[in-house]
């Protein structure tokens, strides 16, 4: 795969990091939208909010609890509320909300209660954010870039973007009224020290936006990705019961049913490990990455890319090459196993992308996914329900690669 200049972000002609400003918005939100990580153009302000992202994320023993457990602590809730269903359900809302929790955990110290009258607030600002972002007007701008000028048209499209920064404004204020430098509870009063190291700096790119956009982008770009790979996984469970079976063998022989997973457990569980790199290959949710720009002349295999041309990556011909993978279009875990069961990492399997742009919560991700699989795995089984017909493989693109709404009964183990 060639990613061109690696280094820009392409051809959006709306929405934050674009090379359109926001001409209006309330309060002087407009000042706020732009920058971050996603969308930044490359430049020391990317790199600066990226290094500060990367570094905090793992470094994260901020407050009471560590990243992992933080996970494992929600994972523990999720599994609870999919108990508590006496029926068949979508498990999408609940995903949805636990891992939101997760990020809510990173950038504002604690989760939320599930029914917090705030934190459906947030979601429900994301949920309208992302379905602006992706839908028929925001296209339309995107492919007429001229109608960007027109500031009444942007502010339809962008409003509950603008709200969704007003709401991490609100939460930003709260933690400046009780920050204690020496005592830093999550992201964002870790953020706050870099902002007081630089006050006197005016072109430091640690500000009130970016603390805004790069907490936005957070959320933007940690929940709905991992909360639709864990909607495959389950989809995938449920399809192929025998490989559910073997996953749970795995995860009473490994780990068994008194204690919780922890990631120390993933070496020790080759077959597992395999599962969810094959869920992820095969759910290939980005199956474009996001648009990139070059940002000088190129010249690629005799190739010659102009600056300022939007190269797309396709990371599904990866994925999915028939060159490559046995089976490329089917679920098959031993896509990652050798012949005698011990896993194998593979070149291709790049669905965090590559380059100086990839994924920077590849390893919160991968933890999620781990702590939430195996812990759903240890606790329930999940079934189609009887009177559903078999639920089907075929994804749905909008953004990101979804599977379709399905219903799912859960019996518990322990
Ligand atoms: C299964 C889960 C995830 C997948 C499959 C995924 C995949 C990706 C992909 C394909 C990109 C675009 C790379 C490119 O343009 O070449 C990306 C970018 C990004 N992701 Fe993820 N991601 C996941 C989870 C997360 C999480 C949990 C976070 C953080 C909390 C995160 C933060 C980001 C950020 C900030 C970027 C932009 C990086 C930059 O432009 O420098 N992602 N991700």
């Amino acid at each position: 795969m060639n990613r061109g200049g690696e280094g820009e972000r392409g051809s959006c002609s709306i929405g934050k990091g674009s090379s359109m400003r926001l001409p209006s918005g309330p309060g002087g939100l407009s000042n706020a939208v732009g920058g971050g990580i996603v969308l930044a153009r490359y430049g020391i302000s990317w790199k600066e909010q990226r290094r500060f992202a990367l570094t905090t994320l793992r470094n994260f023993g901020m407050g009471k609890k560590s990243l992992e457990e933080r996970v494992t602590e929600e994972a523990q809730f999720l599994c609870s509320e999919f108990k508590s269903q006496k029926d068949q359900f979508n498990p999408q809302f609940f995903i949805n909300n636990a891992v939101a929790n997760v990020i809510c955990s990173i950038a504002f110290g604690d989760r939320f209660e599930y029914d917090d009258a705030k934190f459906q607030r947030l979601l429900r600002l994301f949920d309208a954010a992302l379905k602006a972002e992706s839908g028929i007007l925001a296209q339309i701008i995107n492919e007429i870039p001229f109608l960007a000028k027109i500031p009444w048209l942007i502010d339809r499209v962008m409003q509950p973007e603008y709200e969704l920064i007003a709401f991490l404004k609100e939460m930003v204020s709260e933690h400046q009224k009780t920050w204690n430098p020496n005592y830093i509870r999550d992201f964002i009063d870790a953020y706050l020290v870099e902002m007081e190291k630089v006050k006197e700096d005016p072109s430091s790119s640690f500000n009130e936006a970016n603390l805004l956009m790069t907490t936005y982008d957070l959320f933007g770009a940690g929940s709905e990705t991992t909360n639709t790979t864990l909607r495959w996984a389950l989809l995938y469970m449920i399809l192929y019961p025998d490989v559910q079976s073997k996953v749970q063998e795995e995860i009473d022989q490994v780990i068994g049913s008194e204690r919780q997973p922890t990631m120390g457990d993933v070496l020790q569980m080759p077959y597992t490990n395999a599962v969810i790199h094959e869920v992820q290959r095969c759910g290939d949710i980005i199956p474009l990455a996001l648009p990139h720009m070059t940002y000088r002349d190129m010249e690629i295999k005799g190739y010659c890319i102009p600056k300022g041309t939007t190269v797309i990556t396709n990371l599904s011909s990866v994925l999915k090459d028939q060159e490559i993978w046995e089976k490329p279009f089917q679920f098959y875990p031993k896509h990652f196993l050798d012949e005698n069961g011990k896993f194998v990492k593979r070149e291709a399997f790049i669905p965090f992308s590559a380059g100086r742009r990839a994924c920077l919560g590849e390893q919160l991700a991968r933890m999620e996914l781990f702590l939430f699989f195996t812990t759903f795995l240890q606790q329930l089984t999940f079934e189609i329900p009887s009177d559903q017909p078999r639920p089907s493989e075929d994804p749905f693109y909008a953004l990101t690669q979804t599977p379709g709404p399905y219903n799912i009964r859960v019996i518990a183990r322990v």
